[in-house]
């Protein structure tokens, strides 16, 4: 199998080759800035309402992009898969051609992959995403959750983020994979990096057209030291990532991390490239989006105090209240697309070759869909109809992993800190791709 990295066209000729029919997009989406306060949902709506399929142009080289912010045409892209290729161009806006083991491995990975060779490596993943296994999971998360709320409790205030949303996550991933214990605490190192990374890379291509090859010519002193210290890290995190799975290539052992390194694709074992880009998505997918879900959901029901009555008083919607949540959050904010022919979106003529943006948390805001979108509403009927997790052949692999993590800590937090509260302001990272929380602090006082 050829890798993705060496066949990717992340650039392309720049559009459109086709007039737009609604107006250009009034704000930057490319930029990071523009998401420092979480997805911009008024912009979205204005988006959806005046320019649902809107041109958008990226500095320097870049090809520039669609964006798709309405429920009907996103369903429409994500569905066509024939169509629109996560493979030709990959998935991020900020993916370029690089021999930087962290660009490669962004793009060497099932979730850039189109078919046939994606569902054979979907498979592969699996076992461990089955109701059968997560039943398992559930209790061994459960105790974590009692674990991290135990040691929260006698502090009253905490920033939630550190005592509990970036940890549980962790836990129940290295379960999953079969991290041994003594190893965990580097995983939220490499993610405090690779959280980084996105912005970084978005700044850096919009400034440059470059990306973060090349980055560190012209910094100042201090973020030439982050950027030491984020490729110290990065390299340890893909060297750990190697090392494991050749070793669990010659001792097979029931953990995921053990069927990725025994995957086969059209009869072959991956590659080493294979491996880094398997191993980073995992531990990418798998921590960030329910890590930042389990603080937004605190964000609403602070802001929704009716709501966060009612789910105490009636902890049977919790399920409900879950997918609620993942709609109202929606982490991941885009996933990105190339055209593989002509093709109209939204009465909007698309050429082949042309990138498709599809803002998943503005289709979760359509008010053609979601009556009263921004009222968080734990009683909502359609709630499970979000695309939070995509659709399609790629659909969220980790969704009902993310939605027990979500019930478990929202079952126990609620009974046991029953005032708890967002208690000033968050912060989120400059981050185009996720809705990246990085702290948010919190007040309670244990039940009695
Ligand atoms: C609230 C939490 C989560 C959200 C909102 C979310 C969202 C998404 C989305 C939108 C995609 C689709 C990508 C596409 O269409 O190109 C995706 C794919 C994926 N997710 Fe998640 N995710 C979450 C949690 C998780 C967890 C907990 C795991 C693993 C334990 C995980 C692993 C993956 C993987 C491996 C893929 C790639 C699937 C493929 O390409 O076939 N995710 N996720």
């Amino acid at each position: 199998m050829r890798l993705i990295s060496d066949t990717v066209e992340v650039g392309g000729v720049k559009g459109p080759a086709n007039k737009p029919i609604y107006p250009v997009s009034p704000v930057e989406l490319w930029n990071p800035e523009v998401f420092t306060k979480g997805p911009p949902m008024d912009l979205f709506a204005r988006l959806r309402t005046e320019s649902p399929v809107a041109w958008n142009d990226e500095p320097g080289d870049r090809p520039g992009f669609w964006s798709v912010t309405g429920y009907k045409d996103v369903m429409q892209v994500n569905a066509d898969f024939e169509t629109f290729s996560s493979q030709k161009g990959g998935i991020l806006m900020s993916h370029q051609r690089s021999e930087m083991q962290l660009a490669r491995a962004s793009l060497d990975g099932m979730i850039n992959m189109d078919a046939p060779n994606h569902m054979q490596l979907r498979m592969e993943h699996m076992p461990y995403f089955t109701p059968a296994y997560l039943r398992g999971l559930t209790e061994r998360v459960e105790g974590e959750v009692t674990r991290l709320l135990d040691a929260m409790a006698g502090q009253g205030r905490c920033d939630l983020v550190t005592a509990l949303s970036s940890q549980l996550p962790l836990f129940t991933l290295c379960e999953i994979l079969g991290v041994p214990v003594e190893d965990r605490p580097k995983f939220l190192t490499w993610m405090h990096y690779l959280e980084m990374a996105n912005s970084f890379a978005a700044e850096r291509s919009g400034a440059t057209g470059g990306g973060l090859e090349g980055a560190a010519a012209d910094l100042p002193p201090e973020l030439k030291m982050f950027l030491d210290a984020f490729q110290a890290a990065v390299a340890e995190m893909f060297e750990y990532g190697r090392h494991m799975l050749h070793k669990r290539r010659l001792d097979p052992q029931p953990d995921l991390m053990s069927a990725i390194a025994r995957a086969q694709v059209d009869g072959e074992l991956l590659a080493d490239e294979y491996l880094d880009g398997s191993w980073l998505l995992i531990v990418f997918a798998g921590n960030d989006t329910t890590r930042n879900t389990i603080s937004g959901a605190m964000e609403l029901l602070t802001q929704f105090p009716d709501q966060k009555a009612k789910l105490q008083a009636r902890p049977e919607l919790m399920p409900n209240a879950v997918n609620e949540i993942i709609r109202m959050v929606s982490p991941v904010i885009y996933m990105r697309r190339t055209a593989t022919r002509d093709v109209v979106v939204g009465g909007q003529q698309i050429a082949e070759g042309e990138k498709v943006i599809m803002y998943y948390g503005s289709a979760n805001r359509d008010p053609s869909v979601f009556a009263n979108p921004d009222q968080f509403d734990i009683e909502r009927a359609n709630a499970d109809k979000h695309i939070a997790f995509g659709y399609g052949p790629h659909t969220c692999i980790g969704k009902r992993v993310a939605q027990l993590q979500l019930e478990a800590v929202y079952r126990q937090i609620l009974t046991r800190f029953p005032d708890i509260r967002q208690s000033g302001p968050k912060d989120v990272a400059a981050n185009n791709f996720v809705y990246a929380i990085r702290s948010m602090p919190v007040e309670f006082t244990p039940a009695a």
